[in-house]
């Protein structure tokens, strides 16, 4: 069975016009028109006052970090299972990660364990909308206020979701957006922070832009925090401001396909499917995620064995990192560097359970995704008890 899997980011001849006028402009940086352009629709398509480019989420985190004062003994909650630019910007910052549990369904950070977690060292909570189910973000708010700690999204596979009408990351103090390739919004590589706090936004910009704001009618750089030079390029700008106008359609389509494939898969009992938390209005499905259920799998065989199976028969599928940030191959904290709590639940979910179809596949036909369903089923079938 031949899958079409198409490819990555797509090609819109408009934006090849809108590269090319770029180009011969001659103007190449520096809030040009296609920034302008760009930092308006991203902001409206997120519900945040303002949207502010910068060079990756990665960087995004930490400028929101810094700008927010959080340093040196200070601690931020983050989830045990996300990428590992969560813990670099924290701990670039001087702060301290603490490393939490996940809730089982949704996979995002667990909100009991966040509880737990907090000392009076706790300045604020980084929760991760992972895959595109987001965090349960009513009750991380309710517990921010609760113990007056910030909040920063990583949106980095949530663009154009929404949780209660809300779009990603302007449910908290600030969100951080990545561009790189594989994302739903992409520019190769890029990133975009999103906040409803004027000031917040004026440090971070600041703060990407060496001392200079465009919100600030003559320079007047934030005393004593350290700016850096974290800007975008017009042509970045060019090719995501044009994707703005894309991502609703796009998202509706992979919606209608992942629900689809929920469907052709819901008597397949020995899995199970990553839950859209309570709350979110519009998921983006980054990955459509599959886990195992053990009860149901022969013994000794591993998520290795279904994702070799499945791409044999055509279908790529990863693993979702397949192991929990402290565990990743780039980790390289000493211990006394980060705190840990009891993690379990992420260890055996993401090393032994999760399975992800990257969302390519999710902008197909409806043949292409029973063809999808037809493996997946299969291959299970196999391994199934
Ligand atoms: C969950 C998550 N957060 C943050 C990032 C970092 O994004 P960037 O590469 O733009 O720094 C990634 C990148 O893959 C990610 O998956």
């Amino acid at each position: 069975m031949k899958i079409y899997i198409p490819k990555w980011p797509k090609i819109h001849i408009k934006t090849v016009f809108t590269l090319l006028k770029s180009y011969l402009n001659g103007y190449w940086s520096w809030y040009g028109r296609n920034e302008i352009r760009l930092i308006k629709k991203f902001s409206k398509l997120h519900t945040a006052k303002f949207a502010l480019t910068t060079v990756s989420a990665t960087s995004a985190m930490e400028t929101i970090l810094q700008a927010l004062n959080i340093g040196k003994d200070c601690e931020v909650i983050v989830s045990a299972y996300t990428w590992i630019s969560n813990i670099t910007a924290i701990s670039k910052v001087g702060a301290t990660p603490v490393i939490v549990d996940i809730n089982p369904n949704t996979l995002c950070i667990s909100c009991e364990k966040i509880r737990e977690a907090i000392t009076e060292k706790t300045k604020a909570i980084m929760p991760v909308h992972l895959f595109s189910a987001m965090a349960d973000m009513e009750e991380i708010m309710n517990i921010a206020k609760e113990y007056n700690l910030k909040v920063i999204e990583d949106c980095a596979h949530a663009h154009g979701a929404l949780y209660q009408n809300k779009g990603a990351g302007s449910l908290s103090d600030a969100g951080a957006f990545s561009f790189q390739q594989s994302k739903l919004m992409s520019s190769g590589e890029g990133g975009m922070i999103v906040t409803n706090n004027p000031q917040l936004a004026v440090t971070c910009d600041s703060i990407i832009h060496i001392g200079w704001s465009l919100f600030n009618k003559v320079p007047n750089p934030p005393k004593d925090i350290i700016c850096s030079k974290l800007v975008f390029s017009e042509f970045q700008a060019a090719i995501l401001a044009d994707s703005c106008d894309y991502i609703k359609k796009e998202t509706q389509k992979r919606i209608e396909n992942a629900n689809l494939l929920e469907f052709l898969l819901k008597d397949v009992d020995a899995i199970r499917f990553q839950e859209t938390s309570k709350g979110t209005t519009r998921r983006s499905y980054y990955y459509f995620v599959f886990m195992l259920n053990y009860d149901k799998i022969k013994q000794n065989v591993s998520k290795y064995d279904i994702i070799n199976d499945l791409r044999k028969e055509g279908l790529y599928a990863e693993n979702g990192w397949g192991v929990p940030v402290y565990k990743h191959e780039f980790w390289n904290l000493s211990s006394d560097k980060y705190k840990k709590f009891n993690t379990d639940i992420a260890e055996k979910i993401s090393m032994n359970e999760v399975i992800c179809l990257p969302h390519p596949i999710l902008l197909t036909n409806k043949k292409n995704i029973k063809n999808t369903a037809d493996i997946i089923k299969k291959v299970i079938k196999k391994y199934t008890k």
